[in-house]
C-alpha cells in the first residue's frame, strides 16, 4: 500500500496506475469504523485500483462544531487501510488542498440548504468542493459513499449529473451496530446514557418502517421521538419524509418510495440516521 501525502505525491502515484485499471475511490475523514471498511469493500469488488482519501475537511465544519476535536488516529486508519487491500492512501494537509488565494468553491444548491444544509449552513458546499477536487486529482472511475449520510449522496450524486463528471457514483448501505445505532466516528463521544437515547433514533426509523402507509410512519416515529424528547439530553433537529433523490419533502400521501431522515441532538452529539420506507 502507498500513501501519498501531498497533491504531489498523490499526482505522481496516480500517473502510475496502469491506463486500463479501474479505480474505485472511498473519500473519508479517518476515525475508519466497519462502515468504512464496507465502502472499500465495495470499492474493491468494483475497480482494479482503490483509493482512499483521509481528510478532515475544515470547509464542511461550520463556526462551534466538532472540526478541531474531530478524531484523527491516522497510524491505526492506515493500517485498516492496509488489512483491507486498499492501494493507496492520499492524506493531504489543509494547506497543500486550499492554499491562500482560494475564490472558488461549489455550491449545491437549494438541495444542500435544507435539512442538514439547514442545521449546519455551507456545510454541502464544503462537502462538494473537497469532493470535486479530490475527483479532480483522483481521477475515479467509480466513487462509493454511504447511505447513512443519504443527503450527502444526493448532492453529489447531483453534482456528478450537474457538472458532467466522467464518475459513477455509488450509494451503499448504512452498516450499524448489533443494537442497530449507526456507526458514526461521533459515536465515541455518547456516554452510556446518550447512547440509550441515541437507540430511539433507530427505534423510531423501525418503526415507521413497519407500517403499510407513509401517513402511519410519521406517526409512529413521531410517537417514539416525541417520547425521547421529554429527557434532557435528547434534542430532535428534524424528522422528515423526502424524495431521496431531490431532499424535497413529500407529502404524507405521496405513492412510492420515500425516505424517512431524522437528526438529533444526543448529548453533545449531533447524529443523524435514516430509513427507506417502499409502499406500494
Ligand atoms: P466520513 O464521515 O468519514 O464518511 C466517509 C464515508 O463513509 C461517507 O460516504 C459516509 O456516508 C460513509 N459512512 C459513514 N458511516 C457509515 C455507516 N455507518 N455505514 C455506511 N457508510 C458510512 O462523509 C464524510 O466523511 C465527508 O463528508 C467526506 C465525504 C469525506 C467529504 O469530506
Amino acid at each position: 500500500m502507498k500513501v501519498a501525502r501531498s497533491i504531489a505525491e498523490l499526482v505522481g502515484l496516480r500517473a502510475e496506475v496502469p491506463a486500463g485499471n479501474r479505480v474505485g475511490f472511498v473519500a473519508t475523514m479517518g476515525a475508519l469504523h466497519a462502515g468504512h471498511a464496507s465502502l472499500i469493500e465495495q470499492a474493491r469488488a468494483q475497480s482494479d485500483t482503490v483509493v482512499v482519501s483521509i481528510f478532515v475537511n475544515p470547509l464542511q465544519f461550520g463556526p462551534g462544531e466538532d472540526y478541531a476535536r474531530y478524531p484523527r488516529p491516522l497510524e491505526a486508519d492506515l493500517d485498516r487501510c492496509a488489512e483491507l487491500g486498499v492501494d493507496l492512501v492520499f492524506v493531504p494537509s489543509v494547506g497543500d488542498l486550499y492554499p491562500p488565494g482560494r475564490q472558488v468553491s461549489v455550491s449545491a444548491g437549494t438541495m444542500g440548504t435544507v435539512l442538514e444544509g439547514s442545521a449546519r449552513p455551507g456545510h454541502f458546499d464544503g462537502v462538494l468542493t473537497v469532493v470535486l477536487k479530490l475527483f479532480n486529482l483522483v481521477r475515479p472511475q467509480v466513487a462509493v459513499f454511504g447511505r447513512k449520510d443519504a443527503q450527502q449522496l444526493a448532492c453529489v450524486s447531483r453534482m456528478a449529473v450537474d457538472l458532467n463528471l466522467d464518475v459513477r457514483v455509488v450509494g451503499a448501505p448504512t452498516v450499524r451496530e448489533p443494537d442497530g445505532l449507526a456507526l458514526s466516528s461521533r459515536n465515541v463521544f455518547l456516554s452510556p446514557a446518550d447512547r440509550g437515547l441515541a437507540l430511539s433514533l433507530v427505534g423510531a426509523l423501525e418503526g415507521a418502517a413497519a407500517q403499510p402507509t407513509l401517513a402511519g410512519a410519521l406517526d409512529a416515529a413521531w410517537a417514539v421521538l416525541d417520547e425521547a424528547s421529554l429527557e434532557p439530553g435528547f434534542e430532535l433537529d428534524y424528522l422528515a419524509a423526502v424524495n431521496p433523490e431531490t431532499f424535497a419533502e413529500v407529502a404524507s400521501d405521496h405513492p412510492g418510495d420515500v425516505l424517512l431522515v431524522v437528526a438529533a441532538k444526543v448529548g453533545a452529539v449531533r447524529l443523524i440516521d435514516n430509513v427507506i420506507l417502499r409502499h406500494p
